[in-house]
């Protein structure tokens, strides 16, 4: 390969490689998966071994991680923290094994096995046995003066005490500090319920957590520290293995997680497969293991090479993330109508799992991640989490590569697609006709507060669509023409059949507010449904009303009322209700109110009442074309107060909202003409 062309390539990785770095060593804020980050600096690595005269000098190969914050005191190493190579797979795990034996000939060789942390490294300094320091890896060499916060972890001895041993004069232990995967769910969900942002995984949270400056906030988080090494130990412990000295850490009351010592590299490579599948049963997360030779005098033997011990490597899990190309984007169309893009992928192993469809939740997605069709993406799993395209690699975009947009018409039944502003979702406006929302549709038609059929929904739904007895709603009531077929059905029998087709004849004489509500109109619940029956009064008036006459409709909002322009406006939806009418459903036209004393204002009921239960009271205040909200604001007009009217009633009282007793209640209801068995 032309030289210019391999420097190319080394400048164009080495920039890459020192952003990713600086996003997550400095800010705490990773861009890729770390198997992403190994597999351009292993392409680095490579195009370095073949050319090493090309080697350029500011290779991140010969360093550890970006430099550390200025706002804590920067503090230097005096054994410096250094890294671990890597391997992925058995092969490269013999080859570590056997660079060994070649060093170490004739020599019995045994291995420690410890679980590979994803946390943060650090360091903790004791003098006879106090805590007097703890440091971050920063970048190997010098890193950030933690102390206050890393007191604050609970699993972590601020004394060393031991009835059995001696205190050292000076112990410099290191290992990782993490937060184990309870506690982050935890952690998050506190966070979320204040409205503040979650992290993404614990390895984000761990970081975000010890670099607090104010170590009251440190010790709110669940963190924990698990120790896997002793740097300096003065006078020296003498053990001759890590795995003794590790052991030995126990008895001052440090928390190491289970290691393992085996005799032979197949025995590691069976620990490693074992682990492999323990690793999401695991109390924290780990993302790989870590093999070290055991016998300390054989360690110092074998020394460093380029910042890395020849005598320990970390074996990786199988890649979360990989690269691949975006074929095709195709949109699912759910029961609620709502559409998803789906990207078909060129098969990928990610995890070990080969992923070819990976959901972009919406149109928004899209255009956050900016993905064209013919992009080259990562897409990654992390745990038994679903596949995710993570980002977009612009500078791997082909020429020819297509923006996506969002369809005009469903895929499934044409209807066009409509999407609100200010909704993040599209959705398909054939709400009644549409293939993909049937059962949906049909459940919703069925339900008791709508057009009330008795077991339908619940039983015998799916068996009818199987049946291809139902294409819409409309046709539930023309099953009494397919008798037999419906005693295909299982456990459906005559007595069955009959019921059924008497529910369905029965929920015929319905009322207006009820048909409006079983059209399954998005955002027209059983409240907005009554209010549009007082207000429209006839289909014909609902049908044609105009998008302003909607928004003044009480508890009608600016986008419900769009919803139910854009439900009349799809022709396949007029045509369902034209033969719902057709087929014989009908109400009482509407006693015309002969006046709505409370129109559009807005009432609370709490509390318990005597004569009724609240729903009897919110239904006569709606007759009175007044809105029941669950809570009371400066807008509500009144508050009912039952017995035992609690925090609702003390709100109401500090706003200066009016409040009436039951009693008062029932005299202004029956002066408008309202009483309990109208
Ligand atoms: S030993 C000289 N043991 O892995 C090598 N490191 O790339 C000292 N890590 O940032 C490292 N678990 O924080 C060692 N059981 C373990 C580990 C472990 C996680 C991290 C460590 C360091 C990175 C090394």
């Amino acid at each position: 390969m032309d030289q210019t062309i391999v420097v190319a390539q080394m400048r164009q990785l080495i920039q890459v490689l020192a952003q990713h770095n600086h996003a997550y060593y400095v800010m705490d804020q990773p861009t890729i998966e770390d198997s992403e980050y190994d597999q351009l600096f292993h392409q680095l690595k490579a195009l370095e071994q073949q050319h090493p005269e090309l080697t350029q000098p500011d290779t991140p190969t010969n360093t550890v991680g970006a430099k550390a914050l200025s706002k804590f005191e920067t503090i230097t190493h005096v054994v410096p923290m250094l890294s671990l190579g890597n391997v992925f797979d058995q092969q490269e795990l013999n080859d570590f094994a056997r660079r060994i034996e070649e060093r170490l000939p004739n020599q019995k060789i045994q291995y420690d096995v410890e679980l590979k942390f994803d946390g943060l490294a650090i360091s903790l300094w004791y003098e006879h046995g106090v805590l007097v320091r703890g440091v971050t890896r920063g970048d190997g060499e010098t890193g950030e003066d933690i102390t206050e916060n890393v007191k604050t972890i609970r699993n972590l001895p601020k004394m060393l005490c031991s009835d059995n041993v001696p205190i050292p004069e000076l112990l410099e232990v290191r290992g990782e500090v993490l937060i184990p995967k309870a506690g982050f769910n935890k952690l998050n969900r506190h966070l979320k319920k204040k409205g503040e942002k979650e992290f993404a995984n614990p390895r984000n949270a761990a970081a975000g957590s010890l670099r607090q400056l104010d170590s009251q906030i440190t010790k709110t988080r669940p963190l924990a520290f698990y120790a896997y090494g002793i740097a300096q130990c003065k006078p020296s412990h003498g053990f001759k293995t890590i795995a003794e000295s590790l052991d030995w850490l126990k008895e001052f009351g440090f928390e190491n997680y289970d290691h393992w010592v085996f005799d032979s590299i197949e025995d590691v490579q069976k620990k490693y497969d074992e682990l492999t599948n323990q690793r999401s049963d695991l109390s924290v997360e780990i993302d790989g293991m870590v093999v070290k030779v055991n016998n300390i005098d054989q360690q110092l033997k074998l020394g460093f090479v380029s910042r890395a011990p020849r005598w320990a490597v970390a074996y990786k899990f199988p890649a979360v993330a990989a690269l691949t190309t975006v074929e095709n984007i195709d949109w699912q169309v759910g029961r609620t109508g709502t559409l998803t893009p789906v990207a078909r992928l060129n098969p990928v192993a990610v995890g070990g799992v080969t992923v070819s469809n990976v959901t972009l939740h919406n149109i928004g997605e899209i255009h956050r991640l900016d993905v064209r069709l013919g992009d080259t993406v990562s897409v990654y799993r992390s745990g038994d989490v679903i596949p995710k395209v993570e980002k977009v690699w612009p500078e791997f975009r082909p020429v020819d590569s297509v923006e996506v947009h969002l369809p005009e018409q469903c895929p499934v039944c044409d209807s066009p697609v409509v999407m609100p502003e200010g909704e993040a979702l599209a959705r398909c406006s054939g709400g009644l006709y549409c293939a993909a929302q049937r059962i949906e549709a049909i459940r919703h038609f069925v339900s008791r507060k709508a057009m009330d059929i008795e077991g339908l929904g619940d039983r015998w739904a799916e068996s009818l669509l199987h049946l291809d007895l139902l294409k819409d709603v409309a046709d539930i009531y023309h099953l009494h023409a397919h008798r037999e077929k419906l005693l295909t059905i299982e456990k459906m029998g005559e007595k069955s059949v009959q019921n059924l087709i008497d529910s369905i004849e029965k929920s015929k004489k319905t009322s207006f507010a009820s048909f409006i509500f079983a059209l399954g109109i998005r955002g027209v619940g059983e409240t907005t449904a009554r209010m549009l029956a007082n207000t429209f009064q006839t289909l014909d008036a609902l049908r044609n009303a105009d998008l302003d006459a909607l928004k003044k409709t009480p508890d009608v909002g600016d986008i419900t009322a769009e919803w139910i322009i854009d439900f009349f406006q799809a022709p396949h939806n007029l045509e369902v209700v034209d033969r719902l009418i057709a087929a014989g459903i009908h109400w009482d036209a509407p006693i015309a109110p002969t006046r709505q004393p409370l129109n559009g204002e807005s009432w609370v009921v709490t509390g318990t009442l005597s004569s009724m239960g609240r729903d009897e009271a919110t239904q006569m205040l709606q007759a009175l074309g007044a809105r029941v909200s669950g809570s009371v604001s400066a807008k509500t007009k009144c508050l009912v107060a039952g017995e035992k009217a609690g925090s609702k009633l003390d709100k109401a009282e500090k706003l200066g909202v009016p409040v009436l007793d039951e009693q008062a209640f029932l005299a202004l209801m029956a002066e408008y003409g309202q009483s309990l068995d109208t």
